[in-house]
C-alpha cells in the first residue's frame, strides 16, 4: 500500500485524477469502481476538465458504484438538491460533464423490488466485465467503506446494509440539511458493494480529505485490521492500493 501526502485538497484531487487517467489512456475499456461523497467531487471535476481540454475519452469505460440508498433512484424531474440519490450525483458531479456512456455505467437500483436478487446480478455484472481495475474508495466518519458498517463481515458480498445512527447523522449534515430534509425522512438502509467484493478490485484509489476524518484512517491504516473499522481492510488489499491525504486528514498518521 502506497500512502501519499499533499498539501490540500485541491493538489489531492489532482493526482487522484491523473491515476484514473493514466488508467484510461492506458486501457481505453477499464473498468471503474466509483465512490460517492464530498471527497471524490474534486476528483470528478478534474477528470471533466482533462476530458473537455485534454480530449480523455470515456467512450468506451465501463463504470460500477459502490453503493446506493435504498429506496432512492435518480429522478431528473427534482432539482439537484432535492434528489439525494447517488445515481444523481454521479450523473451531476461526472457522467454528464464527460462521454462516458450511459449504458455502460452502474449504480446500484435502490428501487429494486427483489433486492437479493438485485445484489446478485450486480456481482455477476463485475465478474462478467472481467473484474474491476480500478476501485475509488473514500472512508466514513465510522470508518466505513463503500456502506459497509462497523462488523460488516470481509466476506461480505453485495447486499442490503443498515446505515449507522453516525452516518445517518453525518450524511444529513453534509448533504440533507441543505436540502431541507427532515432528520425522520432520512434513508436508513442502503445497496452496498461487500468488502469481499472491493478487494477483489484489480487496484484501488482511497481518498482521503479534511481534519474530521484524522482519527479514522489512522485507526484504518496503522492499527489492527478489523471488521469495526471496515476501511482497514485496505491493508489486505492484494492488488496496487494508493491512499491519497491530504495534510489535515493525515495529521494522525505516524508512520510517513
Ligand atoms: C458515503 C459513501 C462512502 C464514502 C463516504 C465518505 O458514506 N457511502 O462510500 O466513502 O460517504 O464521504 P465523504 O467523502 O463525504 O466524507
Amino acid at each position: 500500500m502506497k500512502i501519499i501526502v499533499k498539501d490540500n485538497y485541491q493538489e489531492l484531487s489532482r493526482l487522484a485524477a491523473s491515476v484514473i487517467s493514466d488508467l484510461v489512456r492506458k486501457k481505453p475499456d477499464c473498468v471503474l469502481g466509483f465512490a460517492t461523497g464530498a471527497t471524490p467531487i474534486g476528483t470528478y471535476h478534474e477528470l471533466a476538465r482533462l476530458h473537455k481540454e485534454e480530449g480523455l475519452d470515456f467512450s468506451k469505460v465501463r463504470s460500477f458504484n459502490l453503493d446506493e440508498y435504498l429506496g432512492l433512484t435518480i429522478n431528473l424531474n427534482l432539482p439537484y438538491e432535492l434528489d439525494q440519490s447517488y445515481a444523481r450525483f454521479m450523473y451531476e458531479e461526472l457522467f454528464k460533464r464527460i462521454n462516458i456512456r450511459e449504458e455502460n455505467t452502474h449504480v446500484p437500483y435502490g428501487l429494486t423490488e427483489n433486492p437479493e436478487k438485485f445484489c446478485e446480478e450486480y456481482e455477476k455484472m463485475i465478474k462478467d466485465t472481467g473484474g474491476i481495475d480500478l476501485q475509488i474508495l473514500g472512508i466514513g466518519g465510522d470508518g466505513h467503506l463503500g456502506f459497509n458498517e462497523p462488523g460488516s463481515s470481509f466476506d461480505s458480498r453485495t447486499r442490503v446494509e443498515s446505515l449507522t445512527q453516525k452516518t445517518v447523522d453525518d450524511n444529513y449534515e453534509a448533504f440533507y440539511k441543505k436540502a431541507g430534509v427532515s432528520k425522520d425522512d432520512m434513508p436508513r438502509k442502503a445497496l452496498t458493494m461487500g468488502i469481499a467484493t472491493i478487494l477483489e478490485a484489480k487496484s484501488a484509489l482511497m481518498l482521503v480529505s479534511g481534519s474530521s476524518k484524522a482519527d479514522i484512517i489512522k485507526k484504518a491504516l496503522e492499527d489492527p485490521i478489523t471488521t469495526e473499522v471496515t476501511a482497514s481492510a485496505i491493508q489486505m488489499f492484494k492488488g496496487d492500493a494508493i491512499v491519497i491525504l491530504d495534510k489535515a486528514a493525515a495529521s494522525k498518521l505516524t508512520r510517513i
